[in-house]
């Protein structure tokens, strides 16, 4: 139990939702056995002993257990959301209220609280921090280049109260970070590009225990139950956009087909496009796509990538939504000056007017997986936060041998966590023979 010094070090919405969020922490557990194996190894081996870590995640029930699951390993962990609107409140309760992580997110939270929570977070003084889109790394990099106008204002704000001192002491502190999400790594990619990049960066992301199935599997599923939950619609005989066959838009694609809808999937790679026309889809510039849709869903972690110019030729009642990190990918500006509205129809519908016609924008163009649903089922998010709990192990154990670049997990330990998970399962798998042993190392053998 923790004190009330504890309670009122977070920002939450109500403590008193802590049982509500215990339960649902616990329902996720059941399904991460991998994180739980990882759990009582760090119970017993403390490798963050001592650690301050600053994570800006989305405030969920897997995410709860990964939290404990690094206090467990020693460390004093502040959260904070990386969305305005994909916190869960009982689980932020729980966590402050059962484990006394410091949390700082409430479900709805308008921009300058947002900013105002990541500075908390960042006022906890981390020498580690998680980030899932790069928000934290961001704002510490600003404060060591001294570009202290492209920091969010209640960030500004306090970094004037430091001294320079205090300042650089503060990114100095950092030993490094782990990236959770594709947007995240390609920031932190042209950080290193540019040679600005202040401490080694471990992205979670590259593994292929996460990105191959929390992006395919975890955002395939969890958008169509946004898009359902938000809705109601019937997706048998309707025609859906997906706006990038990524990761996360092949998943989305295969999960939509298979809910009946006739799919059409723009993209800007001849190869993904290629991919997705022999998966069966038709593939259409956007301004083709935009006549036909009745749901539109951006995956591309890319900007305006549908714009007022495909609004205008959209059907009345089309639907719009995104599930790329940023809410960048709808041109939401662009519409609110051409519109009139918006008109609030039900939680998480928008309506706007535009020449005449009504569309839909569905959670603000936010993560609709996380707006709208609950995100990736846990047993998806099980790998990926084995990922983040063995990354955060590895700064503590490499920070000093570690480049200031961004690196990604070694491959077996990616195979150790596919291997648990397979056991965990409870699917068994061949092993090779030392006959294949010797033939797949060999170049001898032929015809
Ligand atoms: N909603 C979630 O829970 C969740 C989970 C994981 C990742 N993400 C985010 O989703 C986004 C996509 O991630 P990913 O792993 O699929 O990335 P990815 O790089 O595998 O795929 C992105 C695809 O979008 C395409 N693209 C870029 N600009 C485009 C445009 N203008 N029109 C059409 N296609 C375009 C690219 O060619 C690429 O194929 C990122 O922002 C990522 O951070 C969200």
């Amino acid at each position: 139990m923790t004190s009330t010094a504890q309670h009122t070090a977070s920002d939450i919405k109500d403590l008193s939702l802590a049982p509500e969020g215990r339960r649902r922490t616990e329902w996720a557990e059941r399904s991460m056995p991998v994180l739980r194996l990882l759990r009582e190894r760090f119970s017993r081996e403390r490798p963050l002993a001592g650690r301050r870590l600053a994570a800006c995640l989305h405030v969920t029930s897997e995410t709860a257990n990964l939290a404990v699951t690094l206090q467990a390993g020693g460390a004093d962990v502040a959260l904070c959301a990386s969305n305005p609107l994909s916190t869960q409140d009982d689980v932020a309760a729980h966590l402050v209220k059962d484990h006394g992580i410091k949390v700082f997110a409430i479900k709805g939270e308008d921009h300058a609280t947002y900013y105002d929570h990541l500075r908390a977070a960042l006022a906890h003084r981390p020498d580690l921090t998680m980030d899932d889109g790069a928000d934290l790394v961001s704002a510490l990099h600003m404060i060591a280049l001294n570009r202290l106008d492209d920091l969010a204002p209640p960030v500004r704000a306090w970094v004037e109260t430091l001294s320079p001192a205090d300042r650089k002491a503060l990114v100095a502190g950092v030993i490094g970070s782990t990236e959770e999400t594709t947007t995240g790594v390609i920031r932190l990619k042209a950080m290193a590009r540019d040679g600005v990049l202040q401490f080694p960066v471990i992205a979670v992301n590259d593994s292929d225990t996460k990105h191959l199935f929390d992006n395919r599997y975890g955002t395939g599923q969890s958008t169509l139950d946004g898009l359902l939950r938000a809705t109601n619609l019937l997706v048998a005989g309707s025609t859906v956009v997906v706006a990038g066959y990524g990761w996360c838009g092949r998943g989305f694609a295969a999960r939509a087909r298979g809910a009946g809808a006739n799919v059409i999937v723009t993209e800007i790679d001849p190869l993904k496009a290629l991919e997705a026309q022999m998966d069966g889809y038709r593939v259409a510039p956007m301004a083709e796509a935009a006549r036909v849709g009745d749901v539109f869903v951006t995956l591309t972690g890319n900007v305006a990538v549908i714009r007022v110019e495909h609004m205008r030729a959209m059907k009345d009642g089309a639907m719009l939504a995104n599930a790329g990190h940023f809410n960048v990918e709808l041109d939401l500006a662009g519409l609110a000056q051409a519109a009139q509205g918006p008109t609030h129809v039900r939680a998480f519908v928008d309506e706007w007017r535009l020449d005449g016609k009504r569309l839909f924008v569905l959670a603000e163009g936010r993560l609709l997986n996380l707006a709208a649903a609950e995100g990736h089922p846990a047993s998806v998010m099980d790998m990926s936060f084995a990922n983040q709990a063995l990354a955060a192990e590895l700064v503590v154990q490499r920070a000093r041998q570690l480049t200031k670049d961004v690196h990604r997990l070694p491959r077996e330990l990616d195979a150790e966590i596919a291997r648990l998970k397979l056991g965990a399962m409870g699917v068994a798998i061949d092993t090779l023979t030392p006959e294949q042993l010797r033939y797949l190392a060999s170049w001898e053998m032929g015809t």
